[in-house]
């Protein structure tokens, strides 16, 4: 008898069942009514008087080990169970959603990729500047009116470090440290110490762009602006220059297009005028140059830069800048289909 129970138990303890079907075969063989566990129960009468105590535990021990297997091979296959239901462990978790692209950056990059395809390259300057790159490299003298045009953050600490009032401070790193032929554009951040309204913000973005080489004209620079404006507003822009000035160009203009919204019949965008104004540019300055050791006599350029948030207001029919600053989902989502 001692040997039959320890047979049965070598087999239980290695049993398998690969369904829930094969798990019912095992419990009717092992410990239904009829099964080899019961038998064993059944012959107990017949084993002597002095072994039945130990026969009768081994048999209990042994009944233990195959209730507990067949419960632990059951409880496997519910648990496979509940993954058909539903439930399936394996699964990816919850997506996560990807953002868009902020439509300041797809407007950069579409300005970019204009300029690109004319040949200018990318490069960008620090945030943190110094009077010399945004102010005296650019031709503004100490104390002239000219520094008023730009409200500026300064360091308390230290008045030679500011935040950068424009990208223009850009094209003075370049030159600095670059040969002509130089053409290239610097998109950025810039900083103006001014009231935050529907209009203005303290922060922006701007693109400048430079062009310099031997015999760069002012005809270049009109005829780059308008093809680069043809490709942002479409075929039938216009374009106008208009006499202004900034002290890094000499001469220098302001340049319309014809009125994105009414195509230049009048409209509230363009208040009535046709006309909407997109950047500054001009003829770069001799005394620029050659603050930068290039010789202006042997080589000239041309010089523009432009706000990326009026262009993006104009593109999309925003009515207020503080939008592109605020973050709101709700606004950053209309974007979504945008390239
Ligand atoms: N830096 C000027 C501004 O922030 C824009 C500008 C005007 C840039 C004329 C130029 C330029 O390169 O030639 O208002």
């Amino acid at each position: 008898m001692l040997d039959k129970i320890k047979t049965l138990q070598a087999e239980i303890e290695k049993v398998v069942a690969s369904s829930v079907e094969e798990v019912d075969e095992l419990r009717i063989k092992y410990i239904s009514k009829k099964g080899s566990i019961n038998q064993l129960f059944a012959d107990f009468k017949y084993v002597p008087a002095e072994q039945k105590k130990e026969v009768g535990q081994a048999i209990n021990i042994l009944k233990n080990l195959a209730l507990n297997k067949i419960n632990l091979l059951k409880e496997s296959f519910d648990v496979a169970d509940s993954g058909d239901s539903g439930n399936d462990l394996t699964m990816p978790g919850e997506p996560i959603k990807l953002g868009t692209r902020h439509p300041l950056s797809l407007v950069k990059n579409e300005i970019i990729a204009i300029f690109a395809r004319l040949g200018f390259t990318v490069s960008e300057g620090p945030e943190i500047e110094d009077d010399w790159h945004v102010f005296s490299a650019l031709n503004f003298p100490p104390e002239h009116p000219a520094r008023d045009m730009q409200d500026t953050f300064f360091i308390e600490k230290n008045p030679d470090v500011l935040l950068r009032t424009h990208t223009s401070s850009v094209q003075i790193r370049v030159m600095e440290h670059s040969e002509p032929p130089i053409r290239s554009i610097f998109p950025g951040r810039v900083f103006r110490n001014e009231a935050i309204s529907a209009r203005s913000h303290c922060i922006f973005h701007q693109i400048e762009g430079l062009y310099v080489d031997e015999n760069v004209s002012f005809a270049d620079l009109k005829q780059t602006l308008l093809q680069f404006a043809k490709e942002l507003f479409g075929e039938g822009t216009k374009i106008r220059l208009r006499p202004s000035y900034f002290p890094f160009t000499e001469p220098s203009a302001e340049m319309d297009v014809s009125c994105t919204i009414c195509g230049g019949k009048g409209c509230n965008v363009c208040k009535y005028t046709g006309w909407l104004e997109i950047l500054g540019c001009g003829m770069v300055d001799p005394n620029v140059l050659e603050g930068c050791n290039i010789d202006s006599r042997k080589y000239t350029g041309f010089a523009f830069g432009m706000g990326i948030e009026r262009i993006t207001m104009l593109r999309y029919g925003i009515k207020d800048i503080r939008h592109f600053f605020e973050n709101d989902v709700r606004f950053l989502k209309q974007f979504e289909s945008a390239t």
